[in-house]
């Protein structure tokens, strides 16, 4: 049976339903990644998870080894990758409290290690990256939010943001001029390094705020902390069903 790898965003430390089996920190050729990887089974499943912002979370998206990240993973195992990812809404559908499961990427950060692919190579590189998505991870994950009866749209583009600052309402216009649908910091260069290691790689995506512009309150930490609370109960549901199933 395949080791599935679970990266958690904010607000998600931990899962649930886990017989804990350990915990490393693996040293990688990119350095350590944000955590120890946490190694545990759920059923009959194995399962290792890893905090993308540290444990306790205090590395910022910018500063997040994606690298050593997907590495490690890879390295103890893993093949295939759930990403777990709180974003801004865009999209009218997308409130606070909704899920995405994205299908299209736009990356517009900056000055991250983007490759695995730059010194001493024999060959340069080029991922096919039309379809950024596994398909099969992403229709997986939308059946369980449609039998949780979770409210969520089935797919949409992820506008991956720099950070650590939310966007300026004339950026989120622009975002979604450019067919954006939610807004994160943390989809990339992830998705992209993890084709390129070639895991099969998904992003539940949980709504914890409108997106900038998109609503007439200021976006306060407190309302998305209040959000993310309850969303992460939820995202927990929908991975031991995936992961268990
Ligand atoms: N923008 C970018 N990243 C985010 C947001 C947002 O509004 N909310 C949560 N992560």
């Amino acid at each position: 049976m395949s080791i599935w790898g679970v990266i958690g965003g904010t607000g998600l430390t931990e899962l649930e339903g886990v017989e804990l089996l350990g915990e490393d920190w693996p040293e990688t050729p990119f350095g350590k990644p944000s955590a120890p990887l946490v190694h545990g089974r759920i059923g009959a499943q194995d399962v290792v998870f890893l905090a993308r912002h540290g444990k306790p979370h205090r590395i910022p998206p910018h500063r997040v080894n994606y690298r050593a990240n997907l590495w490690a993973l890879q390295a103890a195992g893993v093949e295939q990758v759930v990403a777990v990812n709180a974003v801004g809404g865009i999209h009218p559908e997308l409130k606070a409290g909704t899920f995405c499961v994205p299908d299209q990427v736009i990356d517009y950060t900056w000055g991250r290690a983007p490759s695995f692919f730059e010194d001493d190579l024999e060959h340069v590189v080029h991922i096919d990256f039309s379809w950024p998505y596994d398909a099969d991870l992403t229709q997986r994950l939308v059946r369980i939010l449609r039998e949780q009866g979770l409210a969520h749209m089935p797919k949409g583009v992820y506008a991956a943001t720099q950070g650590p600052r939310l966007e300026t309402a004339a950026e989120i216009i622009r975002l979604e001029r450019d067919g954006a649908d939610l807004v994160g910091m943390t989809g990339m260069p992830e998705a992209a390094l993890a084709r390129e290691l070639d895991l099969p790689y998904a992003c539940l995506a949980l709504v914890v705020n409108p997106a900038a512009g998109k609503s007439s309150e200021v976006i306060t930490m407190a309302a998305i902390e209040a959000v993310i609370e309850r969303g992460m109960g939820q995202v927990k549901q929908v991975l031991a069903s995936l992961i268990s199933g």
